[in-house]
């Protein structure tokens, strides 16, 4: 019989979001009617019990949510000061929100290489960009590490460079929300940190939100003022200039009920990821997690030999196995961000990794039968497409 005759080509998800709506539906239509029926859309009662309950999740004094990950970094970086010459130290393998907040405050942003293991931003090539910073004539003020694909990055050694060089240390959290380090959460492991609430995210609503995480009093009142208008005493007190930058209440309604769940599922996607690792282990790169990190497998992300991908993703394809390349080109090779300077050395790691990552299908209701699909199409697709290093 024809082996290819038996393959089940159905397509699936990369991302599932209908599935975790099938088990929290119910409780979620439930909250979004409250909303409906007392129409405090704005700020809300939701948005302070949300506000509250993501503190209490991650150990953070304060958590004050917003419209967008986006707007939570662009919030931070606001209530800093944050400005023309300015310098603030970023990754540019990652998602172009983290150097844009910092161009549209004025600021210029100095990319730093990432870790080939880990993804994340790599301290010694971070410490070049200030030295980078420092000779083109800017003041080094702040440091971005991002937690990428869901993985905490090296707060450690981040936060030692940070208080050897004076820098200030927001957390890009968009992809990280949940993942611990040693004994702490994503959220209390920088000066302040910045999450997304978009719907393919961990922790995800339905639309777009955000939140801002500090132990600073200030930073708190600060962060919750830029984020109607720079109020002050009420909403017509304007002390400083600020946006329109609120979570609606039904996006808080639904992120109450799904962070009560959200325990559960980054356990699950744990399992899956591991399940990954050891199925796929011996024909792919698979991501590494150091000792003492939680991952919470925002993506699941391989490296395969350059010039192999396209071939490879159109394997999996066929099979019906959605893929995802994050990210194609790095920050200091996109035209909006290649004027800003690099960290001396060059960004060797960020380029390479843009031409071997790709991304499988993960989320906490990957099924089994379904999860082993995926890999034995990864298996195939490998030795279709001679992908090995
Ligand atoms: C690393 C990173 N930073 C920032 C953001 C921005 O978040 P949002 O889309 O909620 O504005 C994202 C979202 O994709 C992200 O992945």
């Amino acid at each position: 019989m024809n082996q290819h005759a038996r393959i089940d080509r159905t397509p699936i998800p990369f991302i599932d979001v209908a599935a975790q709506r099938r088990r929290l539906g119910g409780r979620i239509d439930a909250a979004v009617a409250r909303v409906l029926a007392h129409c405090q859309f704005i700020l809300g009662p939701e948005v302070r019990t949300l506000e509250a309950a993501l503190a209490e999740f991650c150990g953070a004094r304060h958590a004050v949510t917003c419209a967008s990950g986006t707007d939570a970094l662009a919030l931070v970086l606001m209530a800093k000061g944050i400005g023309p010459s300015d310098a603030v130290i970023c990754p540019s393998f990652t998602f172009c929100a983290t150097a844009e907040v910092v161009a549209l405050v004025g600021a210029t942003p100095v990319f730093a290489d990432v870790d080939a293991a880990t993804f994340n931003i790599a301290p010694d090539s971070a410490a070049r960009a200030v030295a980078t910073a420092r000779r083109a004539g800017l003041t080094p003020r702040m440091i971005i590490p991002v937690d990428l694909f869901g993985l905490p990055a090296d707060h450690e050694a981040i936060n030692a460079l940070a208080a050897a060089e004076r820098l200030f240390v927001l957390d890009d959290a968009a992809q990280g929300f949940g993942g611990v380090a040693g004994n702490r959460n994503v959220g209390t492991l920088a000066n302040a940190t910045a999450t997304s609430f978009f719907p393919a995210k961990p922790l995800g609503c339905y639309g777009d939100g955000g939140a801002v995480f500090t132990d600073d009093d200030d930073m708190r009142e600060i962060v919750a003022s830029l984020r109607v208008h720079g109020h002050g005493a009420d909403k017509y007190d304007n002390v400083r200039i600020g946006l329109s930058a609120r979570l609606d209440t039904i996006q808080a309604a639904v992120l109450i009920e799904k962070l009560k769940i959200f325990p559960d599922e980054i356990a699950e996607r744990n399992r899956i990821a591991q399940r990954y690792g050891q199925a796929l282990g011996d024909v792919v790169m698979v991501p590494a997690v150091p000792k003492g990190l939680v991952s919470v497998w925002a993506q699941y992300t391989v490296r395969i030999k350059a010039g192999t991908r396209a071939a490879f993703a159109a394997a999996l394809k066929a099979e019906g196995i959605p893929t995802a390349i994050y990210y194609p080109k790095p920050l200091h090779r996109q035209q909006a961000y290649r004027h800003y300077p690099s960290a001396d050395g060059g960004l060797p790691v960020s380029d390479l990794l843009a031409d071997e990552v790709i991304s499988l299908p993960m989320h906490a209701y990957l099924d089994e039968a379904t999860q082993d699909r995926v890999i034995a199409a990864v298996r195939r697709a490998v030795g279709q497409c001679s992908t090995a290093f």
